[in-house]
């Protein structure tokens, strides 16, 4: 490091203590004499008049208040990093401007909207930027060629040519730097110490936005791990329900589209599906893990999961456009003839939500293998649905079914690892089941021979 550099270094650490404090004059004929002898012609070529690019102090007022408020009302980080960005490159009259954010678990800064493609991310503490993340102290470089810790690699890559330099740390509640502000070719001249107050205004709303924007991630990322481990853990009671309920999931999430629903419907209706099954939870193994069919007391008794699973997602405080979920999942084996459970409601008081679960609740237990009946191909899966209709199943929600047939056809293959395996504990006796159906089956279709057949004869 040259004495100049640290001068110039110990100028930026008192500017930053007190930035009011520093002597105009000398700085500023410092700097246009530097940006000067280093412009080339190109650069200093198309450039408008300083002054008139140059927006009001009103004018830059009412824009830091504007973008302020904007900055709040932003809770996606991509979107906050771009926001931030255009709103610098406008204040402070430059070329353009990269707004990192400083990852402090991986010690690395990163950002989204880097000149040209993807995201670039760096240790703290490399090249210019990363240096005020780990500082958080300014760095304005009027000459950056003149400069050695400026990095003219990127520009080699790029074509691009980087003049001067506004490296400005964004300080969270705490002290610590969320992230950094890098201005890049001022107009008309280098940054001044004015662009400085400017981006101090910027630097505090934005360090509030990033932060809170940061913690909206994380209560998301919560609440998404949360709701995955309740479903991991009833999908583990036993092999037979291992990745039903993540099946269902995608299941009804293809319908849900199918039917045209929003992405927060849809959403909804996933985690619907996620926990509609969470009840059984509570249900004895030898229920759950018989292999042939239920007797009527043993089927009352299964039944209670559908009211075990509203009676536990009771205790948890879904968020606001999470409210009908639980309701949604205590709903997923009511019928549309009102004979279904827990409650017996009629079609048209069911969730829509929740019938769409109860399609993909049929669709995954017919098309993959259970304990009591072997897995059924699409076609024979269509058919018992089909018959279904009406009765049980919403038609609106089958016509929907049908029109997404490729994607759930595709979902299933790409799911069938998923499934129980025969060699799985208690699955040796589907390979048993005699006709390929479950017992239920073979007796719908016993009736159904019954009655379409002559009346037998009377014994
Ligand atoms: P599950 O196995 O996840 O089945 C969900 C729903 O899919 C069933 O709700 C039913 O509407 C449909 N379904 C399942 N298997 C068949 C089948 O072989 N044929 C037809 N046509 N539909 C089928 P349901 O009936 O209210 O049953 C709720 C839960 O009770 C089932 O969840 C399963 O855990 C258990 N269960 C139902 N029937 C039997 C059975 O015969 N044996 C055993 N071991 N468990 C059963
Ligand atoms: C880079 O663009 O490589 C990082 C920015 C910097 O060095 O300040
Ligand atoms: C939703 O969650 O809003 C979708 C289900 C419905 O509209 O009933
Ligand atoms: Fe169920």
């Amino acid at each position: 490091m040259t004495d100049k550099d640290q001068r110039r270094d110990q100028r930026r650490e008192t500017d930053r203590r007190a930035p009011r404090g520093r002597r105009a004059g000398a700085r500023r004929e410092g700097e246009r004499r530097l940006t000067k002898a280093g412009q080339t012609p190109e650069a200093s070529s198309g450039r408008r008049p300083a002054a008139a690019a140059r927006i009001t102090d009103a004018g830059r007022l009412e824009l830091i208040l504007d973008v302020t408020r904007r900055l709040m009302s932003v809770t996606d980080l991509t979107a906050l990093l771009r926001l931030m960005a255009e709103a610098t490159t406008q204040l402070l009259d430059c070329d353009r401007a990269t707004v990192f954010l400083v990852d402090h678990e991986t010690r690395e800064v990163w950002s989204k909207v880097a000149l040209g493609t993807g995201e670039i991310r760096f240790p703290i503490g490399r090249g210019i930027a990363g240096a005020v993340a780990e500082t958080g102290e300014i760095v304005n470089i009027p000459e950056a060629y003149a400069d050695p810790r400026f990095n003219p690699e990127p520009d080699r890559r790029t074509g691009y040519r980087t003049e001067s330099l506004l490296t400005y740390p964004m300080t969270g509640h705490v002290g610590r730097v969320v992230g950094v502000f890098q201005a890049v070719n001022k107009r008309g001249g280098p940054f001044t110490e004015h662009d400085e107050a400017t981006l101090s205004s910027l630097a505090a709303s934005a360090a509030v936005a990033v932060e809170n924007a940061q913690l909206v991630e994380a209560q998301r990322q919560l609440w998404t791990s949360l709701v995955e481990t309740l479903a991991v853990t009833v999908d583990a009671r036993d092999q037979q329900t291992a990745g039903h309920s993540r099946r269902v999931t995608r299941y009804a999430e293809v319908i849900a589209r199918a039917m045209g629903m929003s992405d927060v419907e849809v959403e909804r209706v996933r985690t619907a599906g996620l926990l509609h099954d969470y009840g059984k939870i509570a249900v004895r193994d030898r229920f759950l893990q018989k292999a042939g069919k239920l007797d009527d007391a043993e089927f009352a008794y299964m039944k209670a999961h559908a009211e075990k699973t509203a009676e536990f997602l009771q205790h948890l405080r879904f968020p606001p456009d999470m409210r009908d979920v639980p309701l949604m999942a205590a709903q997923h084996h009511e019928r549309m003839d009102g004979k279904g459970y827990p409650m017996g409601l009629p079609g048209e008081r069911i969730h829509l939500g929740a019938r769409i679960v109860a399609a993909a609740d049929v669709f995954d237990a017919l098309t993959a293998p259970r304990y009591y009946k072997p897995a059924y191909p699409l076609d024979k899966t269509l058919e018992i649905m089909g018959g279904m209709a009406g009765d049980h199943l919403d038609p609106q929600v089958i016509e929907a079914v049908h029109r997404a047939l490729s994607e759930l056809e595709a979902t299933i293959e790409e799911l069938k690892p998923t499934w129980p395996k025969p060699g799985d504990e208690g699955m040796g006796s589907i390979q048993e089941a005699a006709g390929g159906l479950s017992e239920r089956d073979r007796a719908a279709l016993d009736e159904k021979a019954k009655a379409t057949s002559a009346p037998p004869p009377a014994s």
